[in-house]
């Protein structure tokens, strides 16, 4: 097990800005960000003092950069199996419950660390986004101490990320990974990141063993996914 050091502050701008000075096994908390950030540039907005927002720092030891580009589902499954929940992986790394988002995950190389920063909603969520958003209260029907689930994901991160480091993304994980997949199955509209080409279309067959999704036939390294009628 990794032995977590936390650093938790009320106040930060963000704490995947924090994590640039830890080392392997630090986590910067806050009770509240002025500026997080999401993936994509978008903006990660919370309710202060409600929801966990963490960026827990882990060497890449000598893990190729093939191997790195899994890191991020691997931290999007841990903290869906460390909720009470039962929650679904949306590739790349959010955390959705039924059509809504719980969760989300900014991974970013930092020389020999990868910053993993985990957003999630335990008691509130910003009011502007109650079409697409959902928290841990509003699903079990009670206040969430954020504390005991910060606790719970960092132990499940720290066994998924050991178990990754030792036997990559192998056929076993992407099995835990497939049971919880949202968009297998599903037809999606994927908007790559890396170019301006038109959205890929078609029924997603699933995540692959490098951590691409597969849509149609094609291999899509980094973008965002849509499906019809979902928000
Ligand atoms: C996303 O869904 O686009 C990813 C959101 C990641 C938000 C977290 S909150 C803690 C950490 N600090 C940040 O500024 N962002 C991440």
């Amino acid at each position: 097990m990794i032995k977590w050091k936390i650093h938790h502050k009320k106040e930060s701008v963000s704490t995947n800005l924090d994590a640039l000075a830890g080392k392997s096994g630090d986590v910067f908390t806050a009770d509240y960000q002025s500026a997080g950030r999401g993936r994509l540039d978008h903006k990660w907005e919370s309710v202060k003092g409600e929801n966990l927002m963490m960026s827990a720092v882990v060497a890449r030891e000598e893990a190729s950069p093939e191997k790195v580009a899994t890191l991020p589902l691997v931290a999007g499954v841990a903290i869906a199996e460390a909720l009470k929940v039962d929650s679904s992986l949306k590739w790349p790394n959010d955390v959705w419950y039924k059509n809504k988002k719980l969760a989300g995950v900014l991974c970013e190389r930092r020389g020999d660390n990868v910053i993993i920063g985990i957003g999630l909603n335990v008691n509130a969520y910003p009011i502007a986004l109650k079409d697409r958003s959902t928290s841990l209260k509003e699903i079990l029907g009670e206040r969430q101490s954020v504390i005991e689930i910060r606790d719970a994901i960092l132990a499940s991160l720290s066994s998924f990320y050991q178990a990754w480091l030792i036997r990559g993304f192998d056929e076993h994980l992407r099995a835990i990974i497939a049971k919880r997949d949202y968009l297998r199955g599903k037809t999606v509209s994927v908007r790559q990141t890396d170019d301006d080409s038109e959205p890929i279309e078609g029924v997603c067959e699933g995540i692959a063993e490098d951590g691409s999704l597969l849509v149609g036939g094609e291999r899509i390294y980094a973008g965002e996914a849509h499906i019809e009628g979902v928000r």
